[in-house]
Parts: structure tokens; C-alpha cells; sequence
């Protein structure tokens, strides 16, 4: 291919979420592993004060990006679709792309709020749209969309954060009357399991729900389940395959935040040992997942697989799973045949071939010559 043709990607990175740290690892790996001869990598990175710069010239090394890379906006006009500049002047091109690699996880990157904006700009993007990625980051209302598909989830309750505050004692009460211990308490729209209690008795409810509520406006109660942690990739826009299902085994009490980015410890096994006709139904029901919450390009459908009597659960759906070489999405697609570099390719095309779907959609009726008069004043 000439190479001059290839494919601008403009790898979005950092953001203001607390995963800032782990997106600069998944996009490091995206951007070694793109294959050279198709694409060039445009580095964009987002400070964790919410800045956008670019890497031009030499700036290449993320870091760099982050620290002295070329301060820009991206406006929500389509008929520019690039990076703007802050400061004018002949040494201050515009930057533009053809496609964009969110490669940002948790709020503001993976929650439809960039999505959003790469909408208005008309640029195409890797992953889900806008309402599959804010489902994606609510545990709440992406747990209701599973069970109205049939699909198996723990049984849960949510609070408001007002509602909390005005009445402690008859949630608590709630607690207690509908589920035995432990329970978990969560921020409804985080991940990183920030924010989040294990409680094993009606004493640490209040400490576990004010926890929570510092992180979020809707607090989720669910269930403990005493299970393993199965995990399914998931590929594709109108055709979607689901890839061999994976296990974490934490080596904490649970997968919190300290098994997940401070202690190596937890195991990760791929494939994880199931009966095929396990693997069938998680890859099944990662596939009705994805479709339930109007899913696009990339997901990893996590499960809990019940130690006493073998009954699965959906946990959640990550739009933005974990992108360094050594996570769990990729890893999974390895094993089931599509290496790293690949699965990337793959990907682009398929935010390539949505918008193509999306810019044949029509938005407004073309009225005839003379009509229209009732809309003037
Ligand atoms: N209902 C539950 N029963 C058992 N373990 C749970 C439950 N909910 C969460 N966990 C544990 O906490 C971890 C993080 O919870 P999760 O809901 O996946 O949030 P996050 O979006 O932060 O990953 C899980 O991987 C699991 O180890
Ligand atoms: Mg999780």
C-alpha cells in the first residue's frame, strides 16, 4: 500500500477517570501493535485535568504526549472533523484523522461522553456507540436490559444517593430483609471496583453505602455470589463472535482494586476449564449480552459461575476492556485464534464499516419546493 494512503488513527489515551494510568499501558500496546505499512498512530492524549494535546513531530512517547504535546480541541462540526489548535499561527496545523481509537476507560472516555463527541465531529470510532457505552458504565440499568433478554443476573437493589441520605434506617432494613451476607455494595456507574464494600454483616451496610455514595448518585446492592470469574471477549457490529471464555482467579477476598492493579497475584487462565457445553452457554449469553445492550465493535461479558450448584450469572459488560498485550480481551482472542495485532485491524474496520452504516441513515425528510411554510414566523 502507498504510504501516503495509510489510515490516520488517532489513539485517544489517559483521561480524567481513575484508570488514567492503565489506559497509557493499553494504548502503548494498540499503538506498537498496529501494523505500520496501514496505519499511523496520531497519539492523543488527555491529561487528567481534562486537556487534550497531540503528539506531533518528536512527541511520540505518550508521556511526552501528556507533558508537551500540542494543546488542541476537537469541535463538534463535521464538516472540519479534526484537531483544532488552541494557539494560531502558520507553526499550528490542524491534525486530522480518519479514525479514532478510544482507548480511555471508565467515566468520561468509556461512558458515551467522548463517544458523543466523535458523533458530532462525524469522525468514525473503535467500540460502542453512546447509549451501549453509558449502558456499559451503569450497573443498574445494564443489569435490567439483561434480565429483560432472558439473561441470568444476581439479584440486586439501587438507591439514590438522596434517597440514602434521607432514609438510612429503612434502607438498611431493606438490606437486611432481602439478602443474606455478604452483599455487595457499588457505585452504580464506576469500575476499577473503586468505591466498593464486600459486607458481611448488617453493622457495615452504613459504612459500605456512604462509601459508595461518594462515588456516584446511584448506589447497587447485590447479592454475594460465592463463584468463579469467567470472562468472554466479544468482536463485531451485525455479526458477533464470542471468543473462549477465560478465568480470573483473585488472590484477595474478591477482584478489587488491589488484586487488579497493585498486586500481581491473580491468576488468569485462558481457556478456563469448563465443559464445552459451559463454554457454549457463556459464549451464548456474552452474544446476548453485547445485543442487549445495543453493543458495537469490542466488549468483554463478565460472568460468575456458582460454586455449589453451577449456575451462571452476567456480571457486566466492559465496552473499553483492559488493551494491554497481556489483558484478558486480547489474550482471549489469541487463544481463539486472532493475535493481537490483528484483532486491532479488525476492529478499525469495523468503526470503518458503522459509519458507513450510520452515514447512509437518513435524519431529516427533504421537504418539497414551496412547503415548509407553517414553519415560518
Ligand atoms: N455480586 C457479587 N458476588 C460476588 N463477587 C462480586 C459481586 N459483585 C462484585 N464482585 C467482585 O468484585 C469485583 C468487581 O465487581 P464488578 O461488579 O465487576 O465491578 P467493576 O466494574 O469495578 O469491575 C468482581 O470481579 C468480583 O470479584
Ligand atoms: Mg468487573
Amino acid at each position: 500500500m502507498n504510504a501516503q494512503k495509510r489510515l490516520r488513527v488517532g489513539i485517544l489515551f489517559g483521561g480524567r477517570s481513575g484508570e488514567h494510568e492503565v489506559s497509557l499501558a493499553s494504548a502503548a500496546s494498540v499503538i506498537r501493535a498496529l501494523d505500520p505499512e496501514k496505519f499511523e498512530a496520531v497519539p492523543i492524549g488527555i491529561s487528567k485535568d481534562g486537556r487534550w494535546l497531540v503528539g506531533t513531530g518528536a512527541v511520540k512517547m505518550l508521556s511526552d504526549v501528556l507533558k508537551s504535546g500540542e494543546r488542541v480541541s476537537l469541535p463538534p462540526d463535521p464538516t472540519s472533523a479534526a484537531l483544532v489548535p488552541l494557539a494560531q499561527g502558520a507553526g499550528h496545523p490542524t491534525v486530522s484523522v480518519d479514525v479514532v481509537f478510544p482507548v480511555l476507560h471508565g467515566t468520561f472516555g468509556e461512558d458515551g461522553t467522548v463517544q458523543g463527541l466523535l458523533e458530532l465531529a462525524g469522525l468514525p470510532y473503535v467500540g460502542a456507540g453512546v447509549l451501549a457505552s453509558a449502558v456499559g458504565m451503569d450497573k443498574d440499568v445494564q443489569k435490567r436490559l439483561f434480565k429483560e433478554a432472558g439473561l441470568p443476573v444476581v439479584p440486586f437493589l439501587v438507591f439514590h444517593r438522596s434517597e440514602w441520605e434521607k432514609n438510612r434506617a429503612k434502607i438498611i432494613d431493606q438490606i437486611k430483609k432481602k439478602f443474606r451476607f455478604p452483599v455487595f455494595v457499588k457505585p452504580a456507574t464506576l469500575g476499577s471496583s473503586v468505591g466498593m464494600s464486600r459486607v458481611k454483616a448488617a453493622g457495615e451496610i452504613g459504612s459500605a453505602m456512604d462509601l459508595a455514595a461518594e462515588f456516584g448518585l446511584k448506589i447497587i446492592v447485590e447479592r454475594g455470589v460465592n463463584g468463579r470469574e469467567i470472562e468472554v471477549s466479544v468482536l463485531g457490529n451485525d455479526e458477533i463472535q464470542a471468543s473462549i471464555p477465560g478465568e480470573i482467579v483473585p488472590h484477595r477476598e474478591f477482584y478489587d482494586y488491589t488484586a487488579k492493579y497493585l498486586e500481581n497475584g491473580t491468576q488468569l487462565m485462558i481457556p478456563a476449564p469448563l465443559t464445552k457445553k459451559q463454554v457454549s452457554i457463556f459464549q451464548d449469553c456474552a452474544v446476548r449480552a453485547f445485543r442487549a445492550i445495543d453493543g458495537a465493535g469490542m466488549a468483554r461479558c463478565d460472568f460468575f459461575l456458582e460454586r455449589s450448584n453451577g449456575k451462571i450469572y452476567v456480571n457486566e459488560l466492559n465496552t473499553i476492556p483492559g488493551f494491554t498485550s497481556i489483558s484478558m480481551y486480547p489474550k482471549m482472542w489469541e487463544a481463539s485464534g486472532l493475535p493481537y495485532s490483528k484483532l486491532i485491524d479488525r476492529l478499525i474496520e469495523l468503526a470503518l464499516e458503522i459509519h458507513r452504516q450510520k452515514a447512509r441513515t437518513k435524519y431529516s425528510i427533504e421537504l418539497p419546493a414551496g412547503a415548509g411554510g407553517a414553519l415560518e414566523p
